[in-house]
């Protein structure tokens, strides 16, 4: 989310709030959406394991072993993620040394090979790298820009599950970012540390196989002066203070796209609740946070039921937000732990990346130019939000007013944006205006029921826009190439459909 939107989400509930004073009252009574289906939806796609399946590559007969390929051939980020392997789960053993920003320790890979293996790529931006280990045998490494090689004493076979451990330090450097020059991602060292890395940034503090097509577990073992909170994914497992510093372990269970990997160090006041169903929720604040803060997290649990009805179960162990005391106008959806800068903390935005957590984080992206599965969801689920708080003509107006924004400015197609586009405003506008005509088009039952079997079908894995069409048309049972082909693909941007 970014600031340009935030401004827009103020214009727009001031727009909303004024409507509300001039509006009879029966116009804006919270309307609820209609029932949702209780029965899980039956249609009989069969469910994909939710597991790594490479990009095709130039593949090698899988007896001889080759050269994993350095890349997964995503069209907007060629040189992010390898081939040859699956990256089961992460363990980052780091200590920090916050007052010189540098880190040093190891990161551990559980891997399998999914072709025979000479060699294979991890992805790693700067950090001097000492020492490889493969299954606790040393192996021979090489480096070029942001790949490391590496090689083991003997090639791996097909299938053979691996273990490489490497062992690195250094000063985390800034990732470049393609849509944004002026912008960097991965670790930042200001206020503590802080890490923000979508769409690149992991390898700026990691050995990654680097693309969110091949997510994996993580622990995280970090080690800091003892004064600081350590927050990242998952949950915390255990503390430990050893002299001046602490060793504080958390855990990811769940399948995680490398660039929702997060590390929060700092000065946080821990604020806890628990969700519905039990789920613990954790908000790290700064501790000098007043209520304008707080008060934008206060309805995180009611979001999490709502969206758990309309979307299907929350998939995670843990949620919480971490409010980083800067002013960055950056907010990201980090797994279970999304990540806010002071400015940029608003109840929108809160149930924004909250919503992330189904699409984007559960459900991740085949490659990038699905970015609208992430955005625009996200974007609608906006209004999905207001619509359940405000009543449904306060959603309808926020679809309105969005999908006038988009007219007026004339917006471009969101299904291909283009790398340097990933994240402007026409992805999260059109975006969210596909989903809403979807509505209008085939109705509130027939939509959640896509909604829901798009979800419960994709979970913990990847999907791609292709998929979501799949989903919608076998789910109506109608034809919508067509339609999405409009919404998706053509610079105009069509008429609303007439609802019903
Ligand atoms: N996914 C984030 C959101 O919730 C946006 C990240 C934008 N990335 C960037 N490097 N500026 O909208
Ligand atoms: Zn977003």
């Amino acid at each position: 989310m970014k600031k340009r939107l935030l401004l827009t989400f103020i214009a727009l509930s001031l727009a909303v709030l004024s409507c509300r004073t001039l509006l009879p009252g029966p116009a804006l009574d919270p309307t609820p959406l209609p029932a949702l289906p209780t029965q899980p939806v039956s249609t009989p796609i069969p469910s994909p394991r939710p597991t790594f399946q490479p990009a095709p590559t130039d593949s090698i007969p899988t007896e001889i072993a080759g050269a994993g390929a350095d890349t997964l051939n995503d069209p907007y980020y060629p040189q992010m993620g390898n081939g040859g392997y699956d990256a089961l789960h992460y363990t980052l053993d780091l200590t920090v040394d916050l007052d010189n920003n540098q880190i040093s320790g190891s990161t551990t890979l559980d891997a399998q090979a999914t072709e025979a293996l000479s060699s294979f790529n991890l992805d790693l931006h700067g950090l001097d790298v000492s020492a490889v280990t493969v299954d606790n045998l040393p192996a021979t490494f090489s480096r070029q820009d942001d790949e490391l090689t590496i090689t083991p004493a003997a090639p791996f076979a097909k299938d053979q599950s691996f273990t490489v451990s490497i062992a690195y330090s250094g000063r985390p450097q800034p990732v470049e970012d393609i849509f944004f020059p002026d912008e960097t991602v991965g670790w930042f060292a200001d206020a503590g540390v802080y890490v923000l890395s979508e769409s690149a940034g992991a390898m700026s503090w990691y050995p990654v196989n680097n693309h969110p097509l091949d997510k994996a577990s993580y622990t995280f073992r970090i080690t800091a002066p003892k004064q600081y909170v350590v927050a990242t994914n998952g949950l915390m497992k255990s503390e430990v203070v050893k002299g001046e510093m602490k060793t504080t372990v958390w855990e990811e269970t769940h399948p995680m796209a490398s660039y929702l990997a997060t590390l929060a160090i700092g000065h946080y006041k821990l604020f806890t609740e628990t969700g519905p169903n039990g789920l613990p929720i954790h908000n790290y604040f700064p501790p000098e946070a007043g209520g304008e803060i707080t008060s934008a997290f206060s309805r995180t649990s009611e979001m999490i039921a709502y969206y758990s009805q309309v979307f299907g179960p929350y998939p995670f162990e843990s949620y919480g937000a971490v409010v980083v005391p800067l002013e960055l106008e950056f907010a990201l959806e980090n797994q279970t732990l999304s990540v806010f800068s002071y400015d940029m903390v608003d109840e929108i935005t809160v149930a924004h990346e909250l919503a992330h957590q189904w699409f984007g984080n559960s459900v991740s992206l085949r490659s990038w130019e699905n970015i609208w599965l992430n955005e625009g969801f996200a974007t609608y689920a906006e209004a999905l939000w207001v619509e359940h708080t405000e009543g449904k003509a306060a959603g309808d107006d926020y679809m309105r007013d969005i999908y006038a924004k988009a007219r007026a400015k004339n917006m471009a197609a969101p299904g291909n944006p283009e790398a340097r586009h990933l994240f402007d405003d026409f992805v999260y506008y059109r975006g969210a205006c596909v989903l809403h005509a979807l509505r209008l088009k085939v109705g509130d039952e027939l939509f959640f029921k896509i909604l829901h079997e798009y979800y419960a079908r994709y979970q913990y894995g990847n999907a791609s826009t292709d998929d979501f069409i799949a989903v919608a048309q076998s789910v109506s049972g109608q034809d919508l190439q067509a339609f999405f082909t409009d919404w998706l693909f053509s610079a105009e941007i069509p008429p609303l459909p007439q609802p019903g």
